[in-house]
């Protein structure tokens, strides 16, 4: 049975592929999407990828998924993460496993980009990848959750 998670875009990245395409490069997010399910499908979890503008709608559906049994979240929340204490508290409030990630590395970006309030209560972080990050944040949620048998 492959593992219910979440794949959750924040603000702008329905605008990826025009969107300074220097900085985020010419990939959509419905490519993105694409590439999830079927990373997905390769290491055994059934992806539900979604995105919104909306502080308050990333909220609802970060409880929505604890609430329907997903087990792990990657989050990709742009410019909220470095503004979103109702994000943190969110992932706190649920308990699940989240992944940080952005396409860019936010730590060779200004100023403002370096502080996360989401990386606290995630339980890492992967930037600077490109689309790959997305990829690279399924590979280690499914390392979490289905962890390798000793024996
Ligand atoms: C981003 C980085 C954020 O600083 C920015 O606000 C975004 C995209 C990224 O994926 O590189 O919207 O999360």
């Amino acid at each position: 049975m492959a593992i219910p998670i979440l794949v959750l875009n924040g603000p702008n990245l329905n605008r990826l592929g025009k969107r300074e395409p220097g900085i985020y490069g010419s990939t959509t997010l419905a490519e993105i999407g694409e590439r999830c399910t079927a990373a997905g499908a390769r290491l055994g979890l059934s992806v539900d990828f979604r995105q919104s503008n909306h502080e308050g709608v990333l909220v609802d559906w970060i409880h929505e998924a604890a609430d329907a049994g997903v087990r792990g979240i990657a989050l990709n929340a742009g410019a909220y993460t470095h503004t979103s204490v109702a994000l943190h508290d969110a992932i706190r409030a649920v308990g699940l496993p989240v992944i940080e990630l952005h396409l860019s590395n936010v730590h060779a970006r200004e100023e403002f980009r370096h502080h996360s309030f989401i990386a606290p209560a995630a339980a890492g972080v992967i930037a600077g990848f490109g689309p790959m990050s997305y990829i690279l944040a399924l590979e280690a949620l499914a390392a979490m959750l289905q962890p390798a048998q000793d024996s």
